[in-house]
C-alpha cells in the first residue's frame, strides 16, 4: 500500500471530511477549467479525481464527453460508484497505468501529491516526479492532445528564501507554527529553511518558501494536517511547471495564477508583512496551466 492509501485509511473520519473541504475549494478550479477545456476529442480522464465533482461540472458542461476519473484511494471511488457516477471509474496509480487513450488529461491538485509521496527519498518533494507523470500523460494523448493542470506554484522570492514577518489575530494559533516546524516531512531534504525567529510581540520571522508551506497547511484546518504535514504545494515556479512540460513535448498555450481562495481566509487570521515592517502582498498560491502535445 503506497504512503498515501495508508494515510487515508488511517484518518478515515478525516478523509470524508476533507473530501468534503476538497470539494468546496474545486469549485475555483472548475471555473479556472471549463472555459480553456479543450473541445476537440471526447475522451477526457481526470487524474486524481477524489469525489468527482469536477467530472460532474465536466459532463453538464459537455454531455458529449467520455468521461473517465482515476484514482488511488478506494473509498473515493466508492462513494461515486455508491451514488451511481455515470463516469469510468478506475482505481490505480496514474504512473502505473499502461493503457488508455485520451484527448485531455486532466490534474487538478494531485502532481503535487505524486512529487510528495514519490516512493524513492532522494526524489520525494521534486520536480522528477511531476516530469514522470507527464511523460505518462504524453503516452497515453495522440498529438494535438491536451493536458490542464491546476496546482501549487513557488515563486522565485520564496526559493530565494526572503524572510517575511508573521503573527496570529487569534490567541494560542502560533502553536500551529511551531507544530508545524516540528512536523513538516520536507525539511529534511528540501531547501526549505526551517528557521523561526522570535521577534517579540507575537511577531515570528521566517523563510517565504517555509511561509508558503505554513500556510498551506494552516489554511486547510485540523482536519487536513496529518496529510498536509506531508505534502509540498510549492514544489515548481512558474518557470519551473513551463519548463516540465516543455521538456516532456508539451507547448503551453495558457497560463493563470490566483491567490485570493488564501488571501479571503488569511486576512482575518494572521499579519503578515516584510521585515522593514511594509506590507507583504500575498504570493500566488495556485496556478492553471493549459498544454498540448506537440
Ligand atoms: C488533493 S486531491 C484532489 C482531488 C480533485 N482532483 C480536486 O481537484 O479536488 C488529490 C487526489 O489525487 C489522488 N492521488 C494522489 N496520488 C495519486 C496517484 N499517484 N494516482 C492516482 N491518484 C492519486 C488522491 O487520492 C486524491 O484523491
Amino acid at each position: 500500500m503506497n504512503r498515501l492509501e495508508e494515510l487515508s485509511r488511517q484518518n478515515r473520519e478525516n478523509y470524508e471530511r476533507y473530501l468534503k473541504r476538497m470539494t468546496e475549494s474545486i469549485r475555483n478550479s472548475t471555473k479556472g477549467f471549463l472555459p480553456i477545456m479543450a473541445r476537440k476529442g471526447k475522451r477526457i480522464l481526470d487524474v486524481g479525481c477524489g469525489s468527482g465533482v469536477l467530472l460532474y461540472a465536466l459532463s453538464a458542461e459537455n454531455p458529449e464527453a467520455e468521461l473517465t476519473g482515476l484514482d488511488l484511494n478506494a473509498e473515493a471511488l466508492n462513494g461515486l460508484r455508491e451514488a451511481g457516477a455515470p463516469f469510468t471509474l478506475i482505481h490505480g496509480d496514474f504512473l502505473a497505468i499502461n493503457e488508455g487513450k485520451y484527448d485531455t488529461v486532466v490534474f487538478s491538485s494531485i502532481l503535487h501529491e505524486i512529487s510528495s509521496y514519490c516512493p524513492e527519498e532522494s526524489r520525494r518533494f521534486t520536480g522528477g516526479p511531476i516530469e514522470d507523470a507527464l511523460r505518462k500523460c504524453r503516452e497515453i494523448m495522440p498529438a494535438g492532445g491536451t493536458v490542464l493542470i491546476r496546482d501549487g506554484v513557488g515563486t522565485e522570492e520564496e526559493q530565494q528564501n526572503v524572510p517575511a514577518v508573521i503573527s496570529f489575530k487569534k490567541p494560542g494559533d502560533s502553536e500551529w507554527l511551531f507544530r508545524f516546524q516540528k512536523d513538516f516531512r520536507g525539511f529534511d531534504r528540501t531547501d526549505v529553511c526551517c528557521e523561526i525567529t522570535d521577534l517579540g510581540d507575537g511577531r515570528y520571522q521566517v523563510g517565504r518558501s517555509f511561509l508558503k508551506e505554513f500556510l498551506c497547511t494552516y489554511t486547510w484546518g485540523p482536519e487536513s494536517y496529518a496529510r498536509e504535514i506531508c505534502e509540498r504545494f510549492g514544489v515548481l515556479t512558474e518557470r519551473g511547471w513551463i519548463q516540465a512540460l516543455t521538456n516532456n513535448g508539451f507547448s503551453v498555450e495558457t497560463v493563470t495564477k490566483s491567490k485570493e481562495e488564501y488571501e479571503k481566509f488569511l486576512s482575518d487570521r494572521v499579519v503578515i508583512t516584510n521585515t522593514d515592517a511594509t506590507p507583504y502582498e500575498y504570493p500566488y498560491m495556485t496556478v492553471i496551466l493549459k498544454a498540448e502535445k506537440r
